[in-house]
Protein backbone atom coordinates (compact mmCIF):
# COMPACT_ATOMS: atom_id res chain seq x y z
CA UNK A 1 0.00 0.00 0.00
CA UNK A 2 1.44 3.55 -0.86
CA UNK A 3 0.76 6.25 1.10
CA UNK A 4 -1.04 9.36 -0.09
CA UNK A 5 0.68 12.86 -0.85
CA UNK A 6 -1.36 13.99 2.54
CA UNK A 7 -0.45 11.26 4.70
CA UNK A 8 3.45 11.59 3.08
CA UNK A 9 3.41 14.81 3.79
CA UNK A 10 2.04 14.21 7.21
CA UNK A 11 4.87 11.99 8.19
CA UNK A 12 7.62 14.37 7.29
CA UNK A 13 6.56 17.01 9.05
CA UNK A 14 5.87 15.34 12.38
CA UNK A 15 9.15 13.46 12.43
CA UNK A 16 10.81 16.59 12.57
CA UNK A 17 9.17 17.34 15.53
CA UNK A 18 10.42 13.99 17.01
CA UNK A 19 13.92 14.03 16.32
CA UNK A 20 14.31 17.77 17.96
CA UNK A 21 13.53 16.43 20.89
CA UNK A 22 16.77 14.53 20.75
CA UNK A 23 15.67 10.65 20.34
CA UNK A 24 18.79 9.59 19.63
CA UNK A 25 19.56 9.85 23.39
CA UNK A 26 17.04 6.60 24.01
CA UNK A 27 20.24 4.71 22.85
CA UNK A 28 22.84 6.33 24.80
CA UNK A 29 24.43 8.86 26.74
CA UNK A 30 26.01 12.11 24.66
CA UNK A 31 29.24 13.84 26.28
CA UNK A 32 27.68 17.43 25.25
CA UNK A 33 31.00 18.91 24.27
CA UNK A 34 32.48 18.95 20.84
CA UNK A 35 36.01 17.49 20.56
CA UNK A 36 37.86 19.44 17.44
CA UNK A 37 39.56 16.07 17.05
CA UNK A 38 36.45 14.16 16.67
CA UNK A 39 34.63 16.81 14.63
CA UNK A 40 37.58 17.11 12.21
CA UNK A 41 37.90 12.91 11.54
CA UNK A 42 34.19 12.70 11.07
CA UNK A 43 33.06 16.08 9.05
CA UNK A 44 36.18 15.59 7.22
CA UNK A 45 35.62 11.97 5.97
CA UNK A 46 31.68 12.90 5.37
CA UNK A 47 33.18 15.61 3.53
CA UNK A 48 35.92 13.81 1.58
CA UNK A 49 33.27 11.05 0.51
CA UNK A 50 31.19 14.00 -1.27
CA UNK A 51 34.04 15.59 -2.93
CA UNK A 52 35.22 12.08 -4.21
CA UNK A 53 31.94 11.53 -5.39
CA UNK A 54 32.13 14.42 -7.49
CA UNK A 55 35.60 14.13 -8.70
CA UNK A 56 34.97 10.41 -9.70
CA UNK A 57 31.49 10.80 -11.05
CA UNK A 58 32.72 14.14 -12.59
CA UNK A 59 29.69 15.83 -11.43
CA UNK A 60 28.41 19.17 -13.50
CA UNK A 61 27.49 22.81 -12.50
CA UNK A 62 23.36 21.33 -13.15
CA UNK A 63 23.87 18.68 -10.66
CA UNK A 64 25.69 20.72 -7.77
CA UNK A 65 22.70 23.17 -8.65
CA UNK A 66 20.18 20.42 -8.22
CA UNK A 67 22.21 18.87 -5.13
CA UNK A 68 21.83 22.37 -3.70
CA UNK A 69 17.43 22.50 -4.72
CA UNK A 70 17.36 18.93 -3.04
CA UNK A 71 19.09 19.83 -0.09
CA UNK A 72 16.83 22.91 0.55
CA UNK A 73 13.71 20.87 0.08
CA UNK A 74 14.81 18.45 2.48
CA UNK A 75 14.40 21.23 5.12
CA UNK A 76 11.57 22.82 3.52
CA UNK A 77 9.49 19.74 4.08
CA UNK A 78 11.20 18.53 7.57
CA UNK A 79 12.47 15.45 5.95
CA UNK A 80 15.88 15.50 7.60
CA UNK A 81 14.89 12.88 9.96
CA UNK A 82 13.13 10.55 7.41
CA UNK A 83 16.07 10.76 5.05
CA UNK A 84 18.91 10.18 8.36
CA UNK A 85 17.02 7.31 9.35
CA UNK A 86 16.18 5.56 6.17
CA UNK A 87 19.65 6.25 4.51
CA UNK A 88 22.07 6.32 7.31
CA UNK A 89 20.85 4.94 11.00
CA UNK A 90 21.15 1.64 9.81
CA UNK A 91 25.34 2.51 9.93
CA UNK A 92 25.01 3.77 13.14
CA UNK A 93 23.13 1.02 14.52
CA UNK A 94 25.95 -1.32 13.43
CA UNK A 95 28.50 0.82 15.61
CA UNK A 96 26.35 0.23 18.58
CA UNK A 97 26.23 -3.02 17.73
CA UNK A 98 29.18 -4.00 18.36
CA UNK A 99 29.44 -3.48 21.62
CA UNK A 100 25.81 -4.14 22.56
CA UNK A 101 25.13 -8.06 24.42
CA UNK A 102 21.98 -9.32 24.38
CA UNK A 103 19.67 -9.75 21.42
CA UNK A 104 20.04 -8.22 18.01
CA UNK A 105 18.74 -4.61 17.56
CA UNK A 106 18.37 -2.46 14.51
CA UNK A 107 17.57 0.80 14.20
CA UNK A 108 14.71 2.82 15.72
CA UNK A 109 13.58 5.26 12.65
CA UNK A 110 11.63 8.21 12.74
CA UNK A 111 7.93 7.21 13.97
CA UNK A 112 8.58 6.45 17.32
CA UNK A 113 6.71 8.82 19.90
CA UNK A 114 6.33 9.21 22.81
CA UNK A 115 3.29 9.24 25.64
CA UNK A 116 1.55 6.34 24.56
CA UNK A 117 -1.15 4.26 26.10
CA UNK A 118 0.29 2.51 29.49
CA UNK A 119 -0.70 -0.94 29.61
CA UNK A 120 -0.52 -3.85 31.25
CA UNK A 121 0.30 -7.73 29.99
CA UNK A 122 -1.73 -9.55 28.64
CA UNK A 123 -2.44 -6.13 26.47
CA UNK A 124 -4.21 -5.07 23.58
CA UNK A 125 -2.94 -2.46 21.69
CA UNK A 126 -5.05 0.63 21.36
CA UNK A 127 -6.89 0.18 17.91
CA UNK A 128 -10.60 1.01 16.30
CA UNK A 129 -13.39 -1.10 16.50
CA UNK A 130 -13.49 -2.57 13.17
CA UNK A 131 -9.67 -2.29 12.76
CA UNK A 132 -8.75 -4.23 10.03
CA UNK A 133 -5.95 -6.74 9.67
CA UNK A 134 -4.74 -10.48 10.69
CA UNK A 135 -5.06 -10.89 14.75
CA UNK A 136 -1.86 -11.23 16.27
CA UNK A 137 -0.21 -12.30 19.50
CA UNK A 138 3.26 -11.21 20.24
CA UNK A 139 4.94 -12.93 23.44
CA UNK A 140 7.93 -13.65 25.30
CA UNK A 141 9.85 -13.09 28.23
CA UNK A 142 12.90 -10.49 28.88
CA UNK A 143 15.40 -11.75 30.92
CA UNK A 144 19.37 -10.64 31.47
CA UNK A 145 22.17 -12.08 29.64
CA UNK A 146 22.33 -14.40 32.02
CA UNK A 147 19.01 -15.96 31.79
CA UNK A 148 17.38 -14.00 35.16
CA UNK A 149 13.82 -12.95 34.17
CA UNK A 150 13.86 -9.00 34.71
CA UNK A 151 10.89 -7.66 36.90
CA UNK A 152 10.03 -4.30 35.74
CA UNK A 153 10.43 -4.76 31.81
CA UNK A 154 8.61 -2.38 29.33
CA UNK A 155 7.88 -3.52 25.96
CA UNK A 156 7.33 -0.15 24.24
CA UNK A 157 5.63 -1.39 20.93
CA UNK A 158 4.62 0.60 17.65
CA UNK A 159 3.69 -0.51 14.18
CA UNK A 160 1.48 0.21 11.25
CA UNK A 161 -2.22 -0.79 10.66
CA UNK A 162 -2.86 -3.18 7.97
CA UNK A 163 -2.55 -0.47 5.00
CA UNK A 164 0.52 0.64 6.38
CA UNK A 165 -0.71 3.91 7.85
CA UNK A 166 0.87 4.90 11.61
CA UNK A 167 -0.51 7.02 14.00
CA UNK A 168 0.33 10.17 14.89
CA UNK A 169 1.84 10.66 11.41
CA UNK A 170 -0.76 10.20 8.83
CA UNK A 171 -4.45 11.58 9.12
CA UNK A 172 -6.01 7.80 8.93
CA UNK A 173 -5.64 5.88 11.57
CA UNK A 174 -6.77 7.59 15.24
CA UNK A 175 -4.29 9.17 17.55
CA UNK A 176 -2.49 6.18 19.48
CA UNK A 177 -3.48 3.54 17.30
CA UNK A 178 -1.48 0.48 17.91
CA UNK A 179 1.35 1.96 20.36
CA UNK A 180 1.69 1.09 23.71
CA UNK A 181 4.53 0.76 26.51
CA UNK A 182 3.11 -2.71 27.98
CA UNK A 183 4.35 -3.25 31.75
CA UNK A 184 5.79 -6.92 31.81
CA UNK A 185 4.91 -9.44 34.79
CA UNK A 186 7.42 -10.09 37.92
CA UNK A 187 8.97 -13.03 35.04
CA UNK A 188 9.78 -10.21 32.43
CA UNK A 189 7.03 -12.07 30.91
CA UNK A 190 4.39 -10.06 28.10
CA UNK A 191 1.94 -10.91 25.92
CA UNK A 192 0.51 -8.21 23.53
CA UNK A 193 -2.29 -8.07 21.24
CA UNK A 194 -2.50 -6.49 18.08
CA UNK A 195 -3.01 -6.46 14.05
CA UNK A 196 -0.40 -8.10 11.95
CA UNK A 197 1.06 -4.40 10.21
CA UNK A 198 1.94 -4.47 6.12
CA UNK A 199 4.71 -3.39 4.08
CA UNK A 200 5.22 0.72 3.52
CA UNK A 201 6.76 2.80 1.03
CA UNK A 202 8.54 5.44 2.69
CA UNK A 203 6.84 9.05 1.83
CA UNK A 204 6.73 9.25 -2.20
CA UNK A 205 6.09 13.37 -2.72
CA UNK A 206 8.76 14.36 -0.96
CA UNK A 207 12.19 14.83 -1.65
CA UNK A 208 13.72 11.68 0.35
CA UNK A 209 11.30 9.54 -1.89
CA UNK A 210 11.94 11.59 -5.28
CA UNK A 211 15.78 11.07 -5.30
CA UNK A 212 14.96 6.98 -4.07
CA UNK A 213 12.74 6.95 -7.57
CA UNK A 214 15.34 9.07 -9.70
CA UNK A 215 17.22 6.08 -8.44
CA UNK A 216 15.55 3.62 -9.45
CA UNK A 217 15.47 2.16 -6.13
CA UNK A 218 12.81 0.48 -4.60
CA UNK A 219 10.94 2.83 -1.57
CA UNK A 220 9.27 -0.09 0.61
CA UNK A 221 10.24 -1.08 3.67
CA UNK A 222 8.23 -5.01 4.72
CA UNK A 223 6.12 -5.28 7.50
CA UNK A 224 7.76 -4.74 10.82
CA UNK A 225 7.15 -4.42 14.69
CA UNK A 226 8.65 -1.79 16.69
CA UNK A 227 10.07 -2.20 19.90
CA UNK A 228 11.82 -0.58 22.79
CA UNK A 229 12.46 -3.33 25.49
CA UNK A 230 13.72 -1.46 28.86
CA UNK A 231 14.29 -3.05 32.23
CA UNK A 232 15.87 -0.92 34.91
CA UNK A 233 19.50 -1.41 35.58
CA UNK A 234 19.72 -2.53 31.80
CA UNK A 235 20.52 -1.45 28.53
CA UNK A 236 17.32 -0.43 26.66
CA UNK A 237 17.35 -2.78 23.23
CA UNK A 238 15.83 -0.83 19.74
CA UNK A 239 14.80 -3.37 17.40
CA UNK A 240 12.32 -4.60 14.84
CA UNK A 241 10.56 -8.12 14.04
CA UNK A 242 9.60 -8.87 10.54
CA UNK A 243 7.87 -11.66 9.06
CA UNK A 244 9.04 -14.62 6.62
CA UNK A 245 7.68 -14.47 3.55
CA UNK A 246 7.68 -11.06 3.25
CA UNK A 247 8.65 -9.57 -0.53
CA UNK A 248 10.30 -6.65 0.57
CA UNK A 249 12.68 -8.12 3.24
CA UNK A 250 16.14 -8.06 1.97
CA UNK A 251 15.76 -5.28 -0.04
CA UNK A 252 14.52 -3.04 2.50
CA UNK A 253 14.99 0.66 1.69
CA UNK A 254 16.02 1.89 5.21
CA UNK A 255 18.65 -1.55 5.40
CA UNK A 256 17.29 -2.25 8.67
CA UNK A 257 16.01 -5.84 8.34
CA UNK A 258 18.37 -8.85 9.51
CA UNK A 259 17.18 -12.21 9.63
CA UNK A 260 17.61 -12.95 13.16
CA UNK A 261 14.56 -10.44 13.02
CA UNK A 262 12.41 -12.52 11.42
CA UNK A 263 9.11 -13.84 12.95
CA UNK A 264 6.83 -16.75 11.17
CA UNK A 265 3.83 -16.18 13.22
CA UNK A 266 1.57 -19.32 13.43
CA UNK A 267 -2.17 -19.86 13.09
CA UNK A 268 -3.75 -20.02 17.48
CA UNK A 269 -7.12 -22.17 16.07
CA UNK A 270 -9.07 -18.53 17.04
CA UNK A 271 -10.24 -17.39 13.88
CA UNK A 272 -7.46 -16.09 11.84
CA UNK A 273 -5.70 -14.60 14.88
CA UNK A 274 -1.82 -15.51 14.57
CA UNK A 275 0.84 -16.19 17.30
CA UNK A 276 4.65 -15.68 17.45
CA UNK A 277 7.01 -15.84 20.89
CA UNK A 278 9.78 -13.91 21.22
CA UNK A 279 12.52 -13.34 23.95
CA UNK A 280 14.48 -10.79 25.04
CA UNK A 281 17.56 -10.14 26.17
CA UNK A 282 19.08 -7.13 28.15
CA UNK A 283 22.58 -6.62 28.94
CA UNK A 284 23.23 -4.88 32.67
CA UNK A 285 24.58 -1.47 32.22
CA UNK A 286 22.31 2.22 31.44
CA UNK A 287 19.00 2.18 31.50
FE1 LIG B 1 8.53 1.54 10.64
Amino acid sequence: MTTTEAGAALAGANATDSARAGLSNLRGQGTGQADPARVSAVVGAALEGIRAAIRDNKVTYEEFDAFKQWLIAVSDTGEWPLFLDVYLEFEVEKVAAQTQQGSVGTILGPFWLDGQAQLTTPATLPMRDDEPGTPMILAGQVTDTDGTPLRGATVDIWHTDDEGWYSGFASKPPAGNLRGVVACDDEGRFEIHTRKPAPYTIPLDGPTGQMTQAAGWSPWRPAHIHLLVAAPGHRTLTSQLFFTGDPYLGNDVASADKPELTLDPQPTGNGDEVRSDRDFVLEPGQD
